[in-house]
C-alpha cells in the first residue's frame, strides 16, 4: 500500500442502486480514489438483516461491484470485495459488541425506522447492523468514511466504540472520520421530497434507478413534485426545486448560487428537462461500461477474488493486533 491515508466504504445488496447512492457515495469515491488507499466493499453480510431472496441477492451483489467499476472506481488502484470473502468483519463485530451499549445501539433512527418498516421481522442483526459497521471501517485502520449523511450516526457510533477500545487498551484503532459531501449529501425522494430517496419506496417514480434507461430518467423528473411558485431558487419550504437543484448541481459539478443563476427567470418545465438531460448524460456511460462489464466475468471475477485476498491480509493484521491486546493466546 501507499503511504496515503486509507478510505473504506460500502453498499448493501438489498436492491439496486439509485441516483442518491451515486450521488451520496460511488461519485465521491471516484473522486476520491487518486489521493487515498481506498477499499470499497459490497456489504452483503449487512443486506440479510432484510429477508432476501437468494438469487436476487446473488444476483444484485454482483451488479453493485459492476456498478463500482462503471462508475470510474479503478480496481487496479483500489481494492474492491465483497464483505462475506473476508471472515475478519464477522470477527472483528463480535469482539465490538462486547464494547457497545444497548443504549447506544437503541438510539440508532435508523434502527428504529427500520424496525418500523419490517415490524413482522426485527432481528437481533437489525439490532447490531451498526457494530458490523464500525468492524467494516476500524479493521482497515480507516481515516476516513465517505457516505452520504444518512450514515453520519453510524459513523459517530463507530467512532465512539474506537476511543472506548482504545481507552482500554491503548491505541489500537485509527479514529476515522466521516466524509460528506458539500452537495448532495442527501437526495430526496422525487415524489415525496421530505423523504430520502430510496430503492425501497414502492413508487417507482420516486427515484432514478443507477440502470435507467434515458426516456425513463427524464420522463421521472419531468414527473417530480415541485410547487406551485414558480420560483427556481434554493429555500426553505421548497423541497422538491431544492432537491432538483441540488441534483443539477452534483452531476454538473456546479454550486447551487451558479445553478439558480443559470436558471433565473426561467420555468419550471424548462428546468425539469435540464434536469432529466444532465442526469442521463451523467449515467450514460456508466451503464455502457457496466454492460461491457456484464459480458467480461472472468475480469470481474479476477477482481473481486483479488480484492478479497489484499482486503484479508489487511484485516487479519487488526485482528491480531485487537486479539492479543485483549489477552486470547497466540496461535
Ligand atoms: P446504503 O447501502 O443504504 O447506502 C450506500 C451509500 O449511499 C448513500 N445514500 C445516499 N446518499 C445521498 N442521498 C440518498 N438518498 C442516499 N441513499 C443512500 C449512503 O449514505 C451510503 O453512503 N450502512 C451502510 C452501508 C455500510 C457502510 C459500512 C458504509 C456498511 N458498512 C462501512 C460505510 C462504511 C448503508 O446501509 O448504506
Amino acid at each position: 500500500m501507499e503511504d496515503k491515508k486509507t478510505i473504506f466504504s460500502g453498499v448493501q445488496s438489498s436492491g439496486f442502486l439509485t441516483l442518491g447512492n451515486y450521488i451520496g457515495a460511488l461519485r465521491n469515491w471516484a473522486k476520491l480514489q487518486y489521493d487515498y488507499n481506498c477499499l470499497f466493499s459490497v456489504v452483503d453480510l449487512h443486506s440479510i438483516t432484510v429477508r432476501q431472496v437468494p438469487a436476487e441477492l446473488k444476483r444484485r451483489a454482483l451488479e453493485i461491484l459492476k456498478l463500482y467499476i462503471a462508475s470510474g472506481i479503478d480496481p487496479e488502484k483500489n481494492i474492491l470485495f465483497f464483505q462475506s470473502h473476508v471472515p475478519q468483519h464477522a470477527e472483528l463485530a463480535w469482539v465490538l459488541g462486547c464494547y457497545t451499549y444497548m443504549g447506544e445501539l437503541s438510539r440508532m433512527t435508523q434502527f428504529k425506522d427500520k424496525s418500523t418498516r419490517h415490524a413482522d421481522n426485527i432481528n437481533s442483526g437489525l439490532f447490531t447492523y451498526p457494530i458490523l459497521m464500525a468492524a467494516d471501517i476500524l479493521l482497515y485502520q480507516t481515516d476516513l468514511v465517505p457516505v452520504g449523511s444518512d450514515q453520519k450516526q453510524h459513523l459517530e457510533l463507530a467512532r465512539d466504540i474506537a476511543i472506548r477500545f482504545n481507552g482500554i487498551y491503548g491505541d489500537v484503532f485509527t479514529v476515522p472520520e466521516p466524509y460528506i459531501g458539500e452537495v448532495g449529501a442527501r437526495v430526496m425522494s422525487l415524489q415525496d421530497p421530505t423523504k430520502k430517496m430510496s430503492k425501497s419506496d414502492e413508487n417507482p417514480n420516486s427515484y432514478i434507478a443507477m440502470l435507467d434507461d434515458t426516456d425513463t430518467i427524464i420522463r421521472k423528473i419531468k414527473r417530480a413534485v415541485t410547487d406551485s411558485e414558480g420560483e427556481i431558487v434554493f429555500r426553505e419550504g421548497k423541497d422538491g426545486i431544492n432537491n432538483l437543484l441540488t441534483i443539477y448541481g452534483a452531476v454538473t459539478d456546479k454550486t447551487i448560487p451558479e445553478v439558480e443563476k443559470e436558471f433565473s427567470g426561467r420555468g419550471y418545465g424548462e428546468f425539469k428537462a435540464a434536469v432529466g438531460e444532465a442526469v442521463a448524460d451523467c449515467l450514460r456511460p456508466v451503464r455502457q461500461r457496466f454492460d461491457e462489464l456484464s459480458k467480461n466475468k472472468d475480469y470481474v471475477e479476477k477482481t473481486y477474488k483479488e480484492g478479497a485476498k489484499r482486503a484479508e491480509y489487511l484485516a487479519a493484521k487488526t485482528l491480531r493486533k485487537v486479539y492479543k491486546k485483549i489477552g486470547f493466546i497466540e496461535r
